[in-house]
């Protein structure tokens, strides 16, 4: 019986068949968008000669190719990102929701969202998307104040802002979710924090709170570098986020990742949490990623691909070979274990001795798989600490030695969850694996 037992557990390293997850994620990226924002790096293109059937067919197209194995999959979330996925006509929208419904299992409840500019024009459109199957809409907001829209290149008013949230909310009940960005030049910690409380009377179901971030290639990095505006420094940068947190807090609304924010954990953004959570995902438009087990590969199972990120280029290689995947590369159980890292411990779920379990087969468990010394420095500093029982949702934190138990989880304090990306590069560097 024990060896038997010892056989099934290690089955994977002698096998070239990889067991599939059932669940799949699917991203559409839209290349295009009506004006190009001061800050923003994306794979977006404004490209006024482009009909967007074009790019709708050849999308419809990869879809058809990239999911034809993937027949026995449950569709766990469909996301349209971009780019301004908005400016894409709802007809378009059904008919991918559609063929996937077609090639794939699509239950009732899957999470569908569409990023939607705050625009008059494409806030009338919110209802067209809804009806082509759309369930959650994920607004940019940016900002209610025109001197700061007007800063960062956007073609919307704070007004426009406030009545795309009021549409949303009529249309999509509590699948409304939208984006604030804080730390824009010459912001005070207390214009931030009234901003914010104004967007929560409007919204509170979901939202995200990003720090500007200065981004190559884009206008805010070449002001910057001129010298012709400054950010605010990294004090206040640090009380904004602190504030963040604590506003949101007091009206109910919970951070659960480093810069989201729902109102109860049924509310949480189910693609980015499959993501974070290590599932699969296939990504399908131009500079699109994905992540996915395949049956027959001999290595871990997972691989990485990402498509061509020119929209004419990709459109000519989805015309003749059906995809645009530009490079493939084989993820080893190390390069997944290091995401999974990065990803758990930005969230409050942090990373889950199952899923270190899942990945080294068995080998490895959360009390041997880091420094213990680096791990238990961050935990009596009140960075990080041990979760060690999971019942009915209530997590017992403890910031004791393991004493010889191995724990559920380690996660991140509130205080380690503002320098997190400096913890995870530290404990990434004491891996004890393979
Ligand atoms: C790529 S955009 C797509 C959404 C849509 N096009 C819009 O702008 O409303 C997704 C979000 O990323 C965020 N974002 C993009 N670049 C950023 C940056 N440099 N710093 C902070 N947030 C950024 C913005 O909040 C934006 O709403
Ligand atoms: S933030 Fe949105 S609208 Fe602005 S350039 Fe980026 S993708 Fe386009």
């Amino acid at each position: 019986m024990k060896t038997l037992l010892h056989i099934n557990k290690h089955a994977k390293a002698f096998s070239n068949k990889t067991e599939i997850p059932t669940d799949l994620s699917l991203y559409i990226h839209w290349p295009y968008c009506e004006f190009k924002c001061n800050f923003c790096n994306f794979n977006k293109y404004v490209d006024i000669n482009s009909p967007n059937s074009k790019v709708e067919s050849s999308i419809l197209k990869e879809i058809q190719h990239r999911l034809r194995k993937e027949r026995d999959r449950r569709i766990k979330s469909i996301y349209f990102g971009g780019g301004t996925p908005s400016l894409s006509s709802p007809r378009f929208v059904s008919e991918v929701i559609n063929l996937v419904s077609k090639m794939c299992i699509l239950p009732s409840d899957t999470e569908i969202t569409l990023e939607t500019n705050p625009t008059l024009v494409e806030i009338e459109k919110m209802k067209s998307f809804h009806f082509a199957g759309i369930n959650r809409c994920s607004i940019g907001i940016q900002s209610f104040k025109d001197s700061i829209l007007s800063w960062m290149g956007r073609d919307h008013t704070g007004r426009d802002a406030v009545q795309a949230i009021e549409t949303a909310r009529k249309i999509f009940n509590t699948g409304v979710t939208y984006d604030l960005i804080y730390g824009v030049p010459n912001q005070t910690t207390e214009s931030f924090k009234k901003e914010l409380e104004y967007a929560l009377s409007l919204s509170s179901y979901h939202l995200s709170i990003y720090q500007l971030t200065v981004e190559f290639g884009t206008r805010l990095h070449k002001d910057i570098k001129a010298g012709s505006i400054k950010l605010p420094d990294v004090d206040t940068l640090a009380d904004m986020y602190e504030t963040a947190f604590e506003v949101s807090k007091n009206q109910g609304v919970n951070r659960y990742e480093v810069s989201n924010y729902a109102k109860g954990s049924n509310l949480e953004g189910k693609h980015n949490k499959h993501y974070w959570e290590g599932g699969d995902y296939i990504g399908v438009g131009p500079g699109s990623h994905s992540r996915y087990t395949i049956s027959d590969d001999p290595g871990n199972g997972k691989i990485s691909t990402i498509n061509i990120r020119d929209p004419k280029s990709y459109m000519e290689s989805v015309a003749t070979v059906n995809h645009a995947i530009a490079k493939r590369v084989d993820i080893s159980s190390r390069d997944e274990l290091e995401e999974l890292i990065v990803f758990g411990l930005r969230t409050i779920y942090g990373v889950k001795n199952s899923s270190i379990d899942r990945i080294t087969n068995g080998r490895k468990s959360l009390k041997n798989i880091f420094g213990l010394e680096t791990v238990q420095r961050y935990i009596d500093d009140g960075y990080l600490e041990w979760v060690l029982n999971e019942s009915d949702n209530q997590m017992t934190r403890s910031n004791l030695k393991l004493e010889g138990k191995i724990p559920n989880a380690l996660v991140p304090t509130n205080k380690g969850m503002q320098v997190i990306d400096t913890i995870t590069l530290e404990l990434i560097s004491t891996l004890q694996y393979p």
